[in-house]
């Protein structure tokens, strides 16, 4: 699979090399939190005690479950205004892992990028729409939790800026269409994502624990011949039984793993591959 190399260069050779040509990036939270959008599970990330405390919640793990939304929608739509809304008014941009996505469409190569995020920061990087899926759906959209009428988004925001929760012209509270605990995926991610791990031929992990189900078995799903990247602070899901398991470190022929920001990951990538003056040339 990496011709023997199995580290970062064998894996830019690869792409080079065009032996890689419909790759599948699965990214989390961590790839937006240089931009300034918090993640969930790390010690100042919004399931935190201290974050969730700031929006007057004893558990902050039920800031996106659904019956929370229902009981009491204020915290929830809080974090919507001070972490989500200045994606909205262009005042977090992306982050060089939203580029290097958004390079991987350049150059042609990017099959999908399956993304837990609700940021929509990729289409701020300019990644076309059918190019990604949110598999737990995105602020792009949304209803009213009572006569499921179509919400229009501007006025959403308009109301989510000034810290009140929108409402239907019946009077229920109007959410984004983005994945509560206890709902399933989006549509789109189910009828892609069997089609599209089965033709992928490099797997790119970035910014995510993997601890989400079913979003976390599509490492575990790719064919045996593709090779897997990650790019995360800690080692997650299955780089993190290499550290455990010697075996499976001895056997292994295609995990590379590059711990450490994000940041920097993308941006080894980036010169491993020739294109920092493409990257240069992003004007985002
Ligand atoms: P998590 O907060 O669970 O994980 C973020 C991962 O990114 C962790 O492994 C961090 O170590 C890593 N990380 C954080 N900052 C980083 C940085 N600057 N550079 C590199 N790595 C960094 O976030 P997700 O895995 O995205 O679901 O969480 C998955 C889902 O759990 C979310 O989509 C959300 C949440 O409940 C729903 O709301 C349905």
């Amino acid at each position: 699979v990496l011709g023997g190399q199995v580290d970062v260069e064998g894996i830019a050779r690869g792409i080079r090399e065009g032996r890689f040509k419909k790759v599948v990036i699965l990214t989390g939270a961590g790839i937006s939190v240089s931009a300034g959008i918090p993640d969930f599970r790390s010690p100042n990330g919004i399931y935190s005690k201290e974050v969730g405390g700031r929006y007057g919640m004893t558990d902050p793990a039920k800031a996106f479950d659904l019956a929370q939304l229902h009981e009491n929608p204020k915290p929830f739509f809080s974090i919507c205004r001070d972490i989500f809304y200045p994606v909205r008014t262009g005042a977090i941009k992306p982050t060089p892992m939203h580029k290097l996505i958004r390079l991987f469409q350049e150059k042609g190569v990017l099959l999908r990028n399956y993304t837990q995020n609700i940021d929509v920061l990729e289409s701020a990087a300019g990644i076309a729409e059918e190019k990604v899926i949110c598999a737990h759906g995105s602020f792009a959209s949304g209803r009213c939790m009572s006569c499921n009428r179509a919400a229009d988004m501007e006025d959403f925001w308009q109301a989510v800026s000034i810290n009140s929760v929108p409402q239907c012209i019946c009077g229920s509270t109007v959410r984004p269409d983005v994945t509560f605990f206890g709902e399933g995926l989006p549509k789109r991610y189910t009828d892609h994502y069997f089609q599209d791990i089965k033709e992928c031929d490099l797997l790119i992990v970035a910014g995510t624990s993997l601890v989400v189900y079913p979003f976390a078995s599509l490492v575990n799903q790719v064919e045996p011949k593709t090779a897997r990247l990650l790019i995360n602070r800690d080692a997650v899901g299955v780089w993190k039984s290499y550290e455990e398991v010697e075996s499976l470190r001895e056997e292994n022929y295609r995990d590379v793993a590059l711990l450490g920001a994000c940041d920097d990951g993308a941006l080894q990538l980036v010169d491993l591959l020739g294109w920092r003056q493409d990257y240069e040339n992003l004007n985002l």
